[in-house]
């Protein structure tokens, strides 16, 4: 049994021990051996569903799926009720209802996937060309502002084209993929998390950080959010011009986060840090990364190599230094690194750190569950 087998299997018993003990509730972060539970109010609550349905379509273990089936109400109660929304509609609802409504067949869960990409849709600004990331539609400051993390929501909307059959929803995506490549990326490669418009004129103003050390730091998650989130791009847009611009812009934050990685091949939480900063590492983002490389071996075949290297190294970082191997483990990844300037969850298990690692080990393993591109 080769590594990544054995991982995956210690994955699968982690995810079915947890889905006995969670209810309604859904694990967040920890840092201990005990993930701490909450309720579905937040943006990470997607990737429990997620994991759940990762290891149904893996085990073909009806109890997994019971139990994310179990949770959906809970996701149609945050669009009745406008509980945190924003542009996290991806995240939340294609690891919950779009994959109920792929794996079992549901179609209410298809028409509840379909409102939440029309929220989505609605946070399109016209002026400047962005989707939104944060408060509500024109509000003050966060109405001028977009984040890297959406690139990870647009598979909603390629999904809302496809299903309705109005081109409209991804032409939104196409659009936001490519304000964000002109402006949250700079010549090196690297990125801002944020970027800022005038909102009466549309005008590009500035990058600014939010969840990393400085505005003209590199925050490593959001840079991994974009290796991965264009990888999709490309895949998604596979039949338009625009794929292989996405592959080259992927490719190029690709050979950035990889450029900078340090000798252990674990990602620190931000990869250009002024003194002062506490030096932790963010596993998750060496997760979501991974990902990203495998996707990216995907759709550039000329280049699998390269990216089955970077895939390799992530892989055995994350394996030798993060992987939980405590008997009593909840969790998958140790030391992911939440929200530093917060001083939130710095050196603990991240849910959605985990949920990446569970797809990149059904990948690693040829046993690819798809929850974000195909269906
Ligand atoms: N999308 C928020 C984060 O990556 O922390």
């Amino acid at each position: 049994m080769s590594l990544a087998e054995k991982l995956l299997k210690t994955a699968l018993e982690r995810v079915k021990n947890n889905s006995q003990i969670t209810g309604d509730l859904f694990p967040n972060y920890s840092d201990t051996t005990e993930y701490n539970l909450n309720e579905n109010n937040n943006w990470v609550a997607g990737f429990w569903t997620g994991m759940l349905w990762l290891a149904y379509a893996q085990t073909g273990d009806t109890g997994l799926r019971d139990c994310a089936i179990n949770l959906l109400p809970s996701f149609e109660k945050r669009l009745d009720e406008n509980i945190h929304i924003n542009h996290d509609m991806g995240f939340l609802f294609m690891l919950s209802a779009r994959a109920q409504s792929a794996l079992a067949n549901d179609p209410d869960a298809a028409a509840l996937t379909m409102r939440s990409a029309d929220v989505l849709l609605n946070r399109f600004r016209q002026k400047g060309q962005y989707i939104q990331a944060w408060g509500p539609v024109g509000e003050d400051r966060r109405g001028g502002q977009m984040i890297m993390d959406t690139m990870m929501n647009l598979p909603l909307l390629f999904w809302a084209s496809k299903h309705t059959g109005n081109p409209g929803y991804a032409e939104i995506a196409l659009k936001h993929a490519k304000t964000m490549a002109k402006y949250n990326i700079r010549p090196d490669g690297s990125t801002y998390h944020t970027f800022f418009f005038d909102q009466e004129t549309g005008d590009p103003l500035r990058g600014e950080t939010h969840q990393g050390a400085a505005d003209e730091s590199m925050w490593a998650r959001g840079q991994a959010w974009g290796v991965c989130g264009y990888a999709m791009a490309a895949q998604l847009a596979s039949e338009s011009p625009d794929s292989a611009f996405f592959v080259e812009t992927a490719r190029k934050l690709a050979q950035k986060f990889m450029a900078e990685l340090p000798a252990d091949d674990v990602p620190p939480w931000d990869f250009w840090l002024p003194d002062g900063w506490p030096n932790h590492r963010d596993s998750s983002a060496g997760s979501i990364a991974l990902v990203g490389m495998l996707r990216l071996a995907q759709i550039d075949p000329d280049n699998v190599a390269e990216y089955n290297g970077y895939a390799q190294r992530l892989f055995n970082g994350l394996a030798e230094h993060c992987w939980d191997s405590r008997p009593d483990a909840q969790g998958l990844l140790l030391h992911g690194a939440s929200h530093v300037p917060k001083k939130l969850w710095m050196d603990s298990y991240l849910i959605y750190g985990d949920f990446f690692m569970l797809e990149a080990l059904l990948m690693l393993t040829g046993n690819q569950v798809d929850l974000w591109v195909t269906g």
